[in-house]
């Protein structure tokens, strides 16, 4: 499949194999901080009808890759695409974020969760996937993504976004049965979801744990990273699958790296509270990372975007394994040019790692 690509720079990486120089994608490269993408937006009236509908999410997905010299592109869709298919009433609005009309708090709810059919409820994802390949022609790989359990289980009991996880920690502390059952049941058709996206025509896979860090390390083992091992597990036994690279990104589990390499999947995605070379030192030979530029060095010039990702690529050295990313997703008001010149400047500047290592 790679040598069908025009550039392989990102799987390459994944593989930790050499490279030209270091790929970079951006977390949330495709949204609200580019005015290409408000436009589309607009047309299609609101963020869920932009994500089902394929000729729209397409067009989303391709205009970073249009502006920036990325090497990979990725679906344009939601990690709350799963319990919206689970029938909990989805609505995003601007300024207000995601809200679930049913949020599922108690033990009847969890057992009247429908088990989905994801083939036919998340059809509109994987018509997106399809034409996304057909539209990239090979340009670069094309990345499919899901919400792991627990973050996928934050929004499902809190109904919408928290800043204290009252609900669903709370469910943790006082039905830990309970919180297995709904997590096991969303790891399953999380399974099935990534199972499908590959079989459409996604080319690596990514599971955003967004909320890690709200956990402690006892509970991220039992309530997060046990489902994560099921993941990549399923992923790995299936023929299909087996040579998908998985990344895992739990944001704010710096200290559970070794832990999360474990899982067998292929990357590790770093968020800005690591140094890289600390990453690298306890993990980097076994898995790749990714990232982790702070998001919001891009409010700053030009210059200092440089500057820091400079600093990032010096940090990670000339070992091959490293994709640039943020430690986040791209906030809506970051300025364009800035992207550019971290884009040029990753590609550049890895280059000449490279060169003076090989002069050395
Ligand atoms: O990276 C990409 O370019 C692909 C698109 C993508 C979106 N969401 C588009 C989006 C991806 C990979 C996601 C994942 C996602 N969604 C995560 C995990 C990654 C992360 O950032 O932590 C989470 C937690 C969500 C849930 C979610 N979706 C929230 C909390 C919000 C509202 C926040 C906000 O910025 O308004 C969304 C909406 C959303 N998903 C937008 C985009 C571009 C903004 C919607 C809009 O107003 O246009």
């Amino acid at each position: 499949m790679t040598s069908e690509l025009k550039n392989d720079r990102f799987l390459r990486a994944l593989r930790r194999e050499e490279t030209d120089c270091t790929p970079i994608w951006i977390m949330r490269q495709a949204g609200r901080y580019l005015p290409e993408y408000r436009a589309t937006r607009k047309v299609a009236g609101d963020f869920l009808t932009l994500c089902k509908t394929p000729e729209l999410a397409c067009e989303v997905t391709l205009q970073p890759l249009e502006r920036f010299d990325l090497d990979a592109a990725i679906l344009f869709s939601d990690i709350l695409t799963i319990p919206d298919a689970m029938g909990l009433g989805l609505s995003l609005n601007e300024g207000v974020g995601p809200k679930f009309a049913n949020p599922v708090r108690t033990v009847d709810a969890i057992k009247a969760l429908p088990v989905i059919d994801v083939q036919e409820e998340l059809a509109y994802v994987f018509d997106a996937v399809r034409l996304i390949r057909s539209e990239l022609d090979g340009r670069v790989p094309l990345i499919g993504f899901t919400g792991s359990p627990w973050t996928l289980m934050t929004y499902m009991v809190e109904g919408g976004s928290s800043k204290d996880f009252k609900f669903a920690k709370g469910m943790l502390h006082c039905e830990p049965k309970m919180s297995h059952v709904l997590l096991d049941r969303t790891a399953d058709a999380v399974i099935a979801y990534l199972k499908a996206q590959v079989e459409a025509g996604a080319q690596a896979l990514m599971v955003f744990d967004t909320w890690a860090g709200a956990l402690s390390t006892p509970q991220y083992m039992e309530f997060s990273l046990a489902y994560m091992w099921k993941i990549v597990n399923a992923l790995k036994e299936d023929e299909k699958t087996r040579d998908i690279p998985v990344t895992l990104f739990s944001k704010g589990g710096g200290l559970w790296l070794e832990k999360i390499a474990a899982t067998g999947c292929d990357g590790v995605g770093l968020d800005w509270g690591v140094p890289i070379s600390y990453a690298r030192e306890l993990i980097g030979d076994r898995v790749a990372l990714q990232g982790n530029l702070d998001p919001t060095v891009l409010y700053a010039n030009p210059e200092t975007v440089r500057r820091e990702a400079k600093l990032v690529l010096d940090d990670f050295g000339a070992h091959p394994g490293h994709i640039f990313n943020l430690g986040h997703g791209i906030h809506p008001g970051i300025d364009p040019e800035n992207v550019k010149a971290l884009v040029d400047t990753v590609h550049e500047h890895s280059a000449n790692i490279r060169k003076q290592e090989a002069g050395s």
